[in-house]
């Protein structure tokens, strides 16, 4: 197995692994070590049944079943391995979407930030991907809170922000939840802004999503530029990784340090993406007060 950087600001690449053969215990610790300090690994040309690749995740500790709304998406396979599973897909059969964010912009964002104890990691599988398009962006966020200027830093580091859980990082309203109108009041978790990660004990930039953010015990207009400097540093930076897509490629990234986004494609072109998420737990800063 060889493990190689991708660039200077995030990620590595797995070589030399068949994800459907499963791992020994040994190369497993490697690959969690290399999972936590390169933030995203990116294994090409993998051959995966929905079992395989839920086996392979769940190595990475208990996994978070999709949501009601997510399975109303799709027909139930009645698979245990399916039921562990999120499509991610712009695929219409008989009239209904096999998967969730169809063919849009998916906006810069952490998963499902707005629980209590948002997922630890998420897996990408390419089971379909289209000839171009439908990038999938990273950010190092232990980077972009290392290099921050001591302004801004200071500006935010006992800070707490609300992360609403309205809207999907494409847009999309979810099942059951209403407009939002005032940030402040919306549903959602609260967590620190910069977070001492659990596993890593290294301080990050936890941002959640830009869409209806709001900085707790700040006027709302404050919050909102304060807001607009934080995303425009961390993402305009030297931080990120756009990966292209090739069927068989499994990307699995440390949803506590990272930021991830997905470019538009053509709708013409089908998408399936299998995912799988693993649990988390509370985000902890040495900042709170
Ligand atoms: C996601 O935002 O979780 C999906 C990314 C993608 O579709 O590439």
């Amino acid at each position: 197995m060889q493990i190689t950087p991708i660039n200077d600001a995030i990620g590595a690449r797995v070589e030399g692994v068949d994800l459907a053969a499963g791992i020994d215990d040994g190369s497993f610790a490697a690959i969690h070590k290399a999972w936590l300090d390169n933030c995203m690994l990116l294994f090409r040309g993998q051959t995966l049944t929905p079992t395989q690749l839920t086996a392979f995740a769940a190595r990475f500790g208990p996994l978070e079943p999709p949501p009601g709304s997510e399975k109303d998406l799709r027909a139930d396979s009645g698979s245990d391995a399916d039921k562990d599973m999120w499509i991610i897909s712009n695929v219409i059969e008989n009239g209904k979407p096999i998967g969730a964010l169809g063919d849009g912009e998916a906006e810069w964002h952490s998963d499902m930030t707005y629980l209590d104890m948002p997922p630890t990691a998420s897996v990408l599988y390419g089971h379909e991907v289209p000839p171009v398009g439908a990038n999938t962006w990273f950010a190092n966020m232990y980077r972009a809170w290392d290099q921050m200027p001591a302004s801004l830093a200071g500006e935010i580091e006992s800070r707490q922000a609300l992360h609403n859980s309205s809207y999907t990082s494409a847009g999309e309203l979810r099942k059951g939840m209403d407009e939002v109108t005032d940030v402040r009041d919306a549903p959602g978790a609260v967590h620190p802004i910069v977070i001492d990660h659990p596993d890593t004990e290294r301080q990050a930039l936890f941002l959640g999503r830009r869409t209806n953010a709001y900085i707790k015990d700040m006027e709302l207009a404050d919050s909102e530029a304060l807001l607009d400097r934080l995303w425009d540093y961390c993402v305009g930076g030297d931080f990120t990784y756009t990966h292209e897509w090739e069927r068989g490629d499994v990307l699995i990234w440390d949803n506590r340090s990272t930021l991830h986004r997905r470019d538009a494609f053509d709708p013409s072109h089908r998408r399936i993406l299998w995912r799988c998420q693993i649990s988390g737990t509370a985000l902890p800063s040495v900042h709170a007060a």
